[in-house]
This record gives C-alpha cells, sequence and structure tokens, in this order.
C-alpha cells in the first residue's frame, strides 16, 4: 500500500501495472515461510556434518552413493518449481479476471444490474471456463511432478538398500561388528534423508525467491509524475490565474490525442465552465490541471509558473476536486466528508461548514446516528444513500479543502432541480474570489458560470457567457436550444 499510494494514476489505469501489483499483493503476506525455513536448513546441515563425518572414517564411499540417490528429484523439483511459477506469473490477467468474475457476481454494487439482467448463469459458466483452463494447467503440472517424484524416490530407495545389503554382507564377512551394522545403517538412512531435505530446502528458497522477485519488481516501479528538485510552491491565493499554453496530451500507449493545441486563460476568481459531448475530453483536463498527468506537449501555468515546477502534492492540497466516479466510502458520515482534508477530520465545525455548503446537512441530519453513521451496504448497521444524497456528501469533501481551486466534474449529474439550485447558490457565494471550474451536461448548471469553453475533440470550438454564445448562435446556442425544448 506504501509503494503503491507513490506511484501515478497512470500507473492505476494500466492493465500491465495491475498484472504486477496483483503478484506483488500475492506475495507480500505469502512468503514469511522463508525466514524459519533458512533456519531449518542451518540446523539440518550441522546434523549432517556430524553424521558424514562418522560415516567418513568407517565407509567413505558409502558417501560417494547419496549424491545418486537425491540429484535426479532435485533436478525434478528444481524444474516443476520453475513450471509452477512461470504458469502463475502467465496465469495472473486470467486470475484478475477471476477475482473480477466472482466480484461482479457476489457484490451489493453489482446485485441489482446482474439479477435484472439475469446474468448470474452467464458470469458462473465464465467463471468455470475459465476456472477450468487454469485447473488443467495445474493437474498437468501436478501430475508430472508426481509421477518424476515417484520415479525418483524409487531410485532413492535403490540406492539406500543397495547400501545396506552391502553393510551386511561387510558384517556377515566379519569385517564390521554388529555395533558398526546399526551405526552405519542408521546415518546412512538419516544422512540420505538429511541430505535430500537440504537440497530440496534450497530448491523450495530459490523458488520462493522467484515469486518474492515479484515484490521486488513491484517496489522498483518508480513514479513518472516526477517532483522537480527545487519545487516552487503553488500561487496562493491565485493573482493572475491558469493558463493552459499549447496544451496537446496522449493517454499512455495509446495513439490518439485526446486534447490538441488547447490554450485559454482562467482568470483569477473565474467560474469557468466547461461544456462538450461525452469524450471530449473534460475529464481528461481536469486531470492534466491537478497534474494527475503531465502535458504531452505546451504547460500549463498558475500564475506564471509551471505546474510541472510544483510537486504533486503541493498542487493537490490547493485544489478541491470532485469526479464524476467519485468513491462512496464506507467509512462514517463524518469521515465520509472528513476525508477531504485528512488533517481536520475531526474538526467538527469545519465538517459541518462544509456539509451545510452542500447540502449533505439534511441528509446527515435524516440519519438516525448523524455523523456517526456507518454509511455503505459494506458493514454492521451501514447505512446505504441515494445518489444524489451521496453526491451531496462528496461535494462536501470538496469544500473541506482550504482550495484555491474547486474543481467540479458533474457535481449535479444526481441532484434533484430544487438542490441543483441551491448548490449553485450557495457555492457562487463560496467561490466568491476562488477560482472554480464547473464540467457539467446541464444548462442549468452551466449558465451560472462566468465564462464557458464548449470543447469537441479536445479542441476549443466556442468560448463566452452564456448570453454571448446564444447570440453566436454556434454549437452552444444548438445545445441549449435542444435541451430547453425538451422543458417546453
Ligand atoms: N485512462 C485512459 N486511457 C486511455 N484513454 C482514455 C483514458 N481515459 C479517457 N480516455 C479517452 O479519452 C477521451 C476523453 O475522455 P474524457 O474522460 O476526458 O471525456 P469527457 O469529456 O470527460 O467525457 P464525459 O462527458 O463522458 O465525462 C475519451 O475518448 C476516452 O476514451
Ligand atoms: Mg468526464
Amino acid at each position: 500500500m506504501a509503494h503503491a499510494a507513490k506511484l501515478d494514476l497512470m500507473h492505476f489505469e494500466s492493465a500491465e501495472y495491475q498484472d504486477r501489483l496483483e503478484r506483488a499483493r500475492r506475495q507480500a503476506a505469502g512468503r514469511n515461510a522463508l525466514l524459519s525455513q533458512m533456519f531449518g536448513q542451518a540446523q539440518d546441515i550441522l546434523t549432517v556434518a556430524t553424521l558424514a563425518a562418522g560415516l567418513f572414517v568407517y565407509a567413505p564411499w558409502l558417501i560417494l552413493l547419496l549424491p545418486l540417490s537425491f540429484i535426479p528429484s532435485i533436478w525434478g523439483e528444481t524444474r516443476f518449481n520453475t513450471l509452477a511459477y512461470m504458469m502463475s506469473r502467465w496465469r495472473t490477467p486470467e486470475r484478475r479476471e477471476l477475482e473480477y468474475l466472482r466480484h461482479i457476481g457476489a457484490s451489493a454494487e453489482t446485485a441489482k444490474e446482474v439479477k435484472l439482467f439475469g446474468l448470474g448463469d452467464y458470469l458462473i459458466t465464465r467463471f468455470k471456463s475459465l476456472a477450468h483452463a487454469i485447473y488443467l494447467e495445474n493437474r498437468h503440472v501436478t501430475t508430472l511432478r508426481a509421477t518424476w517424484g515417484s520415479v525418483f524416490a524409487a531410485i532413492a530407495s535403490v540406492a539406500y538398500y543397495a547400501a545396506y545389503a552391502y553393510i551386511v554382507w561387510r558384517t556377515i564377512t566379519g569385517e564390521f561388528t554388529l555395533g558398526d551394522l546399526a551405526f552405519l545403517s542408521g546415518s546412512f538412512l538419516r544422512l540420505n534423508g538429511l541430505f535430500q531435505r537440504i537440497l530440496l530446502g534450497f530448491t523450495a528458497i530459490a523458488g520462493q525467491s522467484m515469486y518474492l522477485d515479484d515484490l521486488f519488481s513491484f517496489f522498483e516501479i518508480e513514479p513518472t509524475i516526477l517532483a522537480p528538485a527545487n519545487p516552487s510552491p503553488f500561487p496562493a491565493p491565485i493573482t493572475q490565474g491558469i493558463r493552459f499554453e499549447g496544451v496537446g496530451f496522449k493517454y499512455p500507449e495509446t495513439e490518439n490525442w485526446v486534447v490538441r493545441d488547447l490554450s485559454f486563460t482562467l482568470a483569477a476568481g473565474e467560474t469557468l465552465a466547461l461544456v462538450g459531448e461525452n469524450g471530449a475530453g473534460k475529464t481528461t483536463i481536469v486531470k492534466l490541471l491537478t497534474r494527475l498527468y503531465d502535458p504531452s506537449e505546451g504547460r500549463i501555468t498558475v500564475d506564471g509558473v509551471d505546474l510541472k515546477s510544483m510537486t504533486a502534492n503541493e498542487i493537490h492540497r490547493h485544489v478541491g476536486v470532485i469526479f464524476q466516479d467519485f468513491i462512496r466510502y464506507s467509512f462514517t458520515a463524518r469521515d465520509n466528508i472528513g476525508v477531504g482534508r485528512i488533517e481536520a477530520k475531526d474538526d467538527q465545525a469545519r465538517i459541518e461548514s462544509a456539509a451545510e455548503q452542500s447540502l449533505a446537512d439534511d441528509v446527515i441530519d435524516k440519519l438516525p446516528q448523524g455523523y456517526d453513521q456507518q454509511l455503505g451496504r459494506l458493514f454492521k448497521q451501514g447505512r446505504d444513500l441515494s445518489g444524489g444524497e451521496w453526491q451531496k456528501v462528496a461535494i462536501a469533501r470538496a469544500y473541506m479543502r482550504d482550495a484555491e481551486l474547486i474543481i467540479l466534474d458533474e457535481p449535479t449529474a444526481a441532484l434533484d432541480a430544487k438542490a441543483e439550485a441551491e448548490v449553485f447558490a450557495r457555492f457562487k457565494g463560496l467561490a466568491a474570489g476562488k477560482t472554480a471550474v464547473i464540467i457539467s451536461h446541464r444548462f442549468s448548471t452551466v449558465r451560472m458560470a462566468d465564462r464557458i469553453l464548449v470543447l469537441d475533440n479536445g479542441a476549443i470550438l466556442e468560448a463566452g457567457s452564456h448570453e454571448e454564445l446564444l447570440a453566436l448562435g454556434g454549437r452552444y446556442a444548438e445545445l441549449f436550444e435542444l435541451q430547453a425544448a425538451g422543458y417546453r
């Protein structure tokens, strides 16, 4: 968790990274036995050395017979360990898919849709066929391992009995005493077992360290959003504004430009609305503005200071953002708002004032345990909220920050008309003197902004106030008319 927290959004949005995270996650907990195994090895080696010394004095060549009995099985173990590891590595995406199917098939968030679309059987069949493919492969390796293991064990037994027969014969011919017989056959048997155990122990340790490698290779992933050597502070308060200068951006491992040649200024204290079709690049602009990603070309400045010369943490301290896919934390109502500014999570006055701004206060008043109410369905006595109620709680998080810049991505999508008007009336009061960006498909929300940017395929099509854009009679006017007509 500590290392994952250092990484970029980019990593979390990549399947390759998800595989590595999954492998590391599986290995982190399971390898504790490695240490005790290594101490066990040391103990066994000590015993072997003592016994071998005795054997060496009486019948040195017997020692030569030992390797014959265990080398084949060591070879086998090494080989099958590697095979098992490779398989577990190749199968990481499938295992993640299994985990995902299991989650969809049996969780509170998905139950409604799965039931109504009758997806239960479909998910089970898909789970079964995937699990079966993995099972077949595992069975193949296990069968091979068991078969060869028996052959090698047989070889070891033959070597042991050959040695035993030889010692017995020497005793009969009178060269060894009965005492020698007891000592030699006993120590040969123990040595054989111990040697095998030590060497198998080494192969097992080597096998385990292949898995451990996954953990360390995860630790080697470095963040790509780099902190500058001499980071500048975020200009607070913002006096001039935020400028996009010829900004272009492609998501990693993709070819197409999501935004291109984007230049505009967000003046200090201004409320700017971004409108545009789905996929026009609005959320992406927010990710760039908050340095979750760096632009592929051009730059973004705040009061003339490039975002790249500030650390991401410094930027995040000064912006309050709620994304359209905000989190519904299964925490108490208080913590759901408090996480918006984690240092102030116990500052009840601040939490209440944030809740009042976002209308979450009414929602919380209705809960039986008020601010102490556990939310969500995951834990005992949790209360679920409606979509709009969750959204009000989420908006309160943004208000918890001492933000110079407030960004709300679809903040009112789930709010009723009355709540929407009210949230914005309060937002206007709060945002006075603060710079704000609002993204919305609802023109009732958008028209409140001082200025509106109409985006099309990541470029600015039109810009101006609601009245100016209507007078222009372009795309904005057309979309506004379309939506307004629906209400008449
Ligand atoms: N992590 C990602 N990796 C690759 N492509 C992405 C990623 N996120 C978004 N995209 C692509 O970038 C484009 C712009 O997406 P973005 O989320 O910015 O749109 P949007 O304007 O916010 O749309 P909406 O109104 O639906 O929220 C889309 O075509 C999308 O497919
Ligand atoms: Mg979006």
